[in-house]
């Protein structure tokens, strides 16, 4: 069925206008004024709403076995709780352990997620171990799996992180094949070091989370991978970049040259190191890697963001429920890392970016969306509106007001890390290659119409 979406104000990161835009199949057949409802045609009024590109996280971590449990949403109810906030594609981390092999690791992220996803979706590949079997798989899984994006974890020591001669290899071989590889920057053996030092010292609560990995560690692992990337010609994509000191390094990379982009999430630029020293081991709920910072971090990602030092904005959503969290009780150590944020953070974006002034509607969604289906070889399939595209759409209507609350949200978390927080606006209709997933900003739609998306290399 076709379906005519009328008077909306459509927003991209180029443009910004009034249109109707119909939708034949899967994709984007016309945009104009007047746009005459083919007989079998679903006709939505969105007058006075604003319609964009459908978001794109670029780091969710859906299936995740980590710190001796698993992170607690699943395929389907990640992507319906992603939907209902207009998130319309997913980037996850395909991870295998240190012992597995790649391609294993594949068939396991595979199973999670076909027949589950209600949207598209795809993953970056982490490289937990390098040698020449994981070398050949690799060149495998871009070439025949289609992906186009690596994952090196520069922390977590003895586990998912690499040494410098894996971290070496791994950035020549992404080099060599046109890759992108994403990297969590924090220098591991600094952790190890900080932690047993406070642990020693019965420093044991959430609250030494953030001094066992202070802002100059997660500095030096990202000034390490910006060396790393000089020295092979890679492309490399800092994640989750929590504060100015890294900032500072990776921008003074950029300035020389290296091919460095720069990923912040919601959660730095709203919360702070405060809610993890909350007493009673709430704070446990603000515990994820690297941590939440000082508050005078927020206002440089803030402005970074939208001046363009930084270019994109994800979740890094991680759901570890409360009975998970506790596993950490005496030792923050064991705390699993991740804090939820996949279904709030294009709301809480526009609330306190666009809705504040903060940040321009078209850098909101550039950095939402558009520039990471340009760097992860998305574009212009998706990211944007155009004639062709894949219809997948969020009708946003911003004079909606509400509050966040783990009683109301569709993740499957017993927590909101922003619960009581107002919003300004909401997803009323969100489409999926034309399917409408979402109305009124409740999940409408069908499980299993994800599609997992092929990418080409696009960093040469
Ligand atoms: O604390 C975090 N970030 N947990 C998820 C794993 C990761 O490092 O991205
Ligand atoms: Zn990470
Ligand atoms: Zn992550």
């Amino acid at each position: 069925m076709a379906l005519l979406i009328k008077n909306g104000e459509i927003v991209t990161a180029s443009e910004r206008y009034v249109a109707d835009i119909l939708v034949e199949g899967e994709t984007i057949a016309q945009i104009g004024r007047d746009l005459t409802a083919p007989p079998d045609a679903e006709v939505i009024d969105a007058t006075g709403k604003y319609i964009f590109p459908g978001f794109i996280d670029p780091h969710t971590h859906v299936h995740l076995p980590f710190m001796g449990t698993f992170a607690c949403d699943t395929y389907e109810t990640a992507t319906r709780a992603a939907l209902c906030g207009g998130t319309t594609t997913l980037i996850d981390f395909c991870i295998p352990d240190r012992s597995e092999e790649p391609l294993a690791a594949v068939e396991t992220w595979r199973s999670k997620a076909e027949g589950q996803a209600c949207m598209d979706y795809t993953w970056h590949m982490a490289v937990t171990r390098y040698d020449s079997e994981v070398d050949a798989q690799l060149r495998e899984i871009v070439r025949d799996v289609g992906v186009s994006s690596f994952k090196v974890f520069l922390a977590y020591k003895g586990a998912l992180g690499v040494d410098d001669y894996e971290l070496f290899h791994t950035l020549k071989l992404a080099s060599q094949l046109g890759v992108i590889t994403t990297a969590h920057c924090e220098n591991a053996d600094l952790v190890s070091e900080l932690q047993a030092q406070l642990v020693a010292a019965g420093k044991l609560g959430p609250e030494y989370h953030e001094p066992s990995r202070p802002s100059w560690v997660e500095a030096e692992g990202t000034r390490h991978l910006c060396t790393m990337a000089r020295a092979t010609g890679a492309h490399v994509y800092v994640v989750h970049l929590s504060c100015e000191e890294a900032l500072r390094q990776a921008v003074e990379a950029k300035l020389k040259g290296t091919r460095v982009w720069i990923e912040t999430l919601i959660q730095y630029l709203l919360l702070d190191k405060t809610w993890a020293e909350r007493p009673d081991f709430e704070g446990a709920r603000y515990v994820m890697s690297p941590p939440l910072r000082d508050i005078s971090n927020q206002d440089v990602l803030w402005n970074a963001l939208q001046n363009g030092l930084i270019d994109t904005l994800a979740t890094d959503h991680a759901p570890f429920n409360l009975q998970q969290k506790d596993m950490g009780r005496g030792n923050f150590c064991l705390i699993p890392n991740g804090i939820p944020s996949l279904e709030d953070r294009v709301r809480m974006l526009y609330t306190h970016g666009v809705a504040t002034g903060r940040l321009d509607i078209q850098r909101f969604v550039e950095v939402a969306s558009t520039k990471a289906a340009q760097l992860f070889g998305l574009y212009p399939r998706k990211g944007t509106i155009q004639l062709g595209a894949d219809a997948d759409l969020v009708i946003y209507d911003p004079a909606w007001t509400g509050t966040i609350s783990a009683k109301t949200h569709h993740m499957n978390i017993d927590y909101n890390p922003f619960e009581g927080m107002a919003v300004q606006g909401r997803c009323s209709v969100v489409t999926v290659r034309g399917n409408v997933q979402v109305r009124d900003g409740e999940f409408v739609g069908q499980k299993g119409i994800g599609r997992f998306i092929k990418r080409e290399p696009n960093h040469f």
